[in-house]
């Protein structure tokens, strides 16, 4: 009975073998999970690790570039401030973002941050009194704008200098632009007194020269003169007599010519420029060098040249200058070919403002320049001739210089071409005087006072003439 209740009772699971099984696996997939998780962890605290030393070299070198950029920033500012010139940087729209000590000096501390640099400065170009704006031309083109002399307003002041505007940009954007303004006002003032002295130097050399030519024009007017009083004293009147008074005007005209050149140079050489025409001028000087000479001259006139300003006296006396060299090194029979021609732009290749130029070349048959001379024959007293001063070229040049422009040479042994570069310009007419309106002088009573009795003379001849009665 007791068996059969003891069999009866159930038996405990630890009895069962898949009791054993399952808690088995349950002990080794608990086991498996803590370690995973150990691993898991580990591995996590690996990477935590190595995630924490890359964020520290990253700090670290963020910091490092961080001094480095706060360094150059300081070096850029020190060296921005150390320019010699004003330095203005603005943004697209010509807001000021910085600038320099040197702006303050320039203009007096007018410019500050904030402020827009086309109300702030205004530049006027020099030779055509035009108004330029550096920093809109630069925005506009994106490229860089020069203008090497140019008067500058800012504030109370005006100055004379030379302005560089060069675009800032950032992938190919424009961003901004960086404008150095350089005073010139002591360059301008030293290179006057250079030429000045240049001037006075070769002065008394010219004045020899001129006085020679005014001389041989006084002998024509002497000729003419006695010719006249022989054919007066013959009462032969005549066209001819008619001719020679006209020659005798003609050299008197050419004096007065040397005269005023010698004033011009003495009054420090500046051109007294008015509107004229060139062709006539170069024809009249060519004709009257070449005439009696073997020389054959051609003429090749752009007639779209028209009227511009210069000074007639100084372009007269480099047109005789150009021509008798030509006259001197064709020997025998040659050809001086002139050319005159409108450049609507400035010559490529010269250092010329921009603008619209007359481009004159006197090119002849002669001898040529030897290679070894070419370089030296704008020097002062350079000449290869026996009785040459060596200054032709040399006040030719300053002369056209002068006027804004240059002259360039090439030569070989057919011949030389000589290229004259003039800027044209034509300042507008504001009066122009009518003078073909005589005053009515007859029968008016003139007192004339002069100290000089030929001047007496003749001005009491003139009147008589005109009707008038003087004392
Ligand atoms: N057309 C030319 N052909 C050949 N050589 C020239 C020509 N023009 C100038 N030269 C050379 O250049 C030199 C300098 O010329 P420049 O006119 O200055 O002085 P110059 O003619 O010698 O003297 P000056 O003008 O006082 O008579 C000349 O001596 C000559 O050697
Ligand atoms: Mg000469």
């Amino acid at each position: 009975m007791f068996r059969k209740w003891v069999s009866l009772a159930p038996r405990p699971v630890y009895y069962e073998k898949e009791f054993w099984y399952i808690l088995a696996i349950l002990i080794i997939g608990g086991l498996l999970v803590i370690i995973g998780i150990v691993a898991w962890n580990a591995s996590l605290r690996k990477q935590v690790k190595s995630k924490t030393q890359q964020l520290e070299n990253e700090l670290y070198w963020h910091k490092k570039t961080q001094e480095q950029l706060l360094v150059e920033k300081e070096r850029l500012l020190i060296t921005i401030q150390s320019i010699g010139d004003a330095f203005i940087s603005t943004d697209d729209k010509g807001t000021v973002i910085l600038c320099n000590k040197q702006a303050d000096v320039l203009f007096g501390n007018v410019i500050s941050l904030g402020q827009n640099i086309h109300t702030l400065i205004s530049f006027t170009e020099h030779r055509h009194n035009k108004k330029v704006d550096p920093v809109r031309e630069c925005i506009e083109s994106g490229g860089l704008v020069v203008y090497h002399h140019v008067e500058c307003t800012c504030g109370q002041k005006t100055l004379d200098v030379s302005v560089v505007s060069s675009p800032v940009k950032f992938e190919d954007m424009l961003i901004g632009v960086v404008t150095i303004i350089r005073d010139i006002t002591d360059m301008l003032a030293m290179q006057d007194e250079l030429i000045k002295l240049q001037q006075f130097e070769s002065l008394g050399i010219l004045a020899a020269g001129i006085a020679h030519d005014f001389n041989n024009i006084l002998m024509a007017i002497m000729g003419n003169a006695e010719i006249l009083g022989l054919m007066l004293a013959k009462e032969k009147i005549s066209k001819d007599l008619i001719d020679i008074v006209e020659g005798i005007k003609q050299s008197v005209k050419s004096a007065q010519s040397l005269t005023s050149q010698l004033l011009t140079y003495a009054k420090g050489g500046k051109p007294i420029k008015k509107s004229g025409n060139i062709i006539q001028l170069i024809k009249d000087t060519v004709e009257f060098v070449t005439h009696g000479t073997s020389v054959k001259v051609e003429y090749n006139f752009d007639s779209s040249v028209g009227n511009f300003d210069f000074d007639e006296h100084q372009l007269s006396h480099v047109f005789r200058n150009l021509t008798l060299n030509a006259v001197q090194s064709i020997e025998n029979s040659g050809k001086l070919t002139i050319t005159v021609k409108s450049l609507p732009e400035k010559p490529k290749g010269l250092e010329l403002p921009e603008g619209q130029y007359v481009m004159i070349t006197f090119t002849d048959t002669g001898k040529g320049i030897a290679p070894e001379n070419i370089n030296r024959i704008f020097e002062p007293y350079f000449t290869t001739k026996e009785k040459g001063t060596g200054l032709g070229l040399t006040t030719s040049l300053s002369i056209v210089k002068q006027h804004g422009g240059t002259i360039t040479v090439s030569s070989s042994t057919k011949g030389t071409m000589f290229t004259i570069y003039l800027p044209k310009e034509e300042m507008p007419v504001e009066f122009v005087k009518d003078e073909s309106v005589q005053p009515d002088l007859l029968d008016a009573f003139v007192l004339i006072l002069d100290d000089r009795e030929d001047i007496l003379d003749v001005t009491s001849g003139m009147l008589e003439i005109l009707g008038c009665h003087y004392d």
